[in-house]
């Protein structure tokens, strides 16, 4: 398996642009509920999150399959505690989002920021999407590789805001997008949604396919 950049160089794999956003945010507006990363590479966004709480620091939670390179647990570990942060405060959730989600609804926990930074295709994206039931009111969702790249990315976020009037987009800097929750109102993402996001994933594959023949991407 080739070794990503993040990897060797423990770097967040967001922009500075962006990680000032999302560190300002976080810092202007702190929530002491929990916060969810999903997809964290080397745990660069991750440590700096944590270092936005230096006094009391809110319950983190990680999921990720842990095989984006290899020893990637021990690595993001390691990323936490040269910052001086005891990786023992995060809870590593090994796998991935959706499966980690019936179990996070069947303990009915609720979280104040999440962000969703996993695999980028149109479905995944909105499989993740599906975390929001879970977010309390006033909550944070942070998209990142929103831009053209990922069309994937875009469209579910669209697709979501479009469906979900309790949102509405607070930040877009670079390719992070962050959206606000007003009200908790049950559930966000329907099975109509999911099954739409695939035939969206196939439509999306073929037009990259179709412009790749033409030298276009
Ligand atoms: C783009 S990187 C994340 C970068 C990181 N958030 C940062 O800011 O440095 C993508 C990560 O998502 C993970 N991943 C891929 N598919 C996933 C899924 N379905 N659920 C959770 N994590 C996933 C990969 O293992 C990888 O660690």
């Amino acid at each position: 398996m080739a070794k990503r950049a993040s990897a060797i160089d423990l770097q967040p794999e967001l922009t500075p642009a962006e990680l000032n956003a999302m560190k300002s945010l976080v810092q202007q507006h702190p929530k002491t509920g929990k916060h969810l990363e999903i997809g964290t590479a080397a745990g660069g966004t991750l440590r700096e999150l944590m270092l936005c709480y230096p006094k009391s620091q809110p319950p983190f939670v990680v999921i990720d399959p842990f095989t984006y390179f290899p020893d990637q647990l021990e690595i993001v570990k390691n990323n936490l505690r040269g910052a001086n942060i005891d990786p023992q405060y995060v809870d590593f959730r090994k796998g991935y989002s959706w499966p980690q989600l019936e179990v996070a609804i069947g303990a009915n926990e609720i979280f104040d920021f999440i962000f969703i930074d996993g695999h980028h295709d149109a479905s995944h994206v909105m499989e993740d999407l599906r975390w929001t039931r879970l977010l309390n009111a006033n909550g944070l969702v942070c998209l990142h590789d929103y831009r053209p790249k990922f069309p994937g990315v875009k469209w579910a976020t669209e697709r979501f805001l479009k469906r979900n009037s309790n949102y509405s987009k607070i930040i877009h800097v670079d390719s992070l997008v962050v959206l606000k929750k007003a009200e908790m109102t049950g559930t966000e993402v329907s099975d109509n949604d999911l099954f739409v996001s695939k035939l969206m994933n196939r439509l999306l594959k073929y037009k990259r396919s179709i412009l790749k023949r033409f030298n276009r991407v």
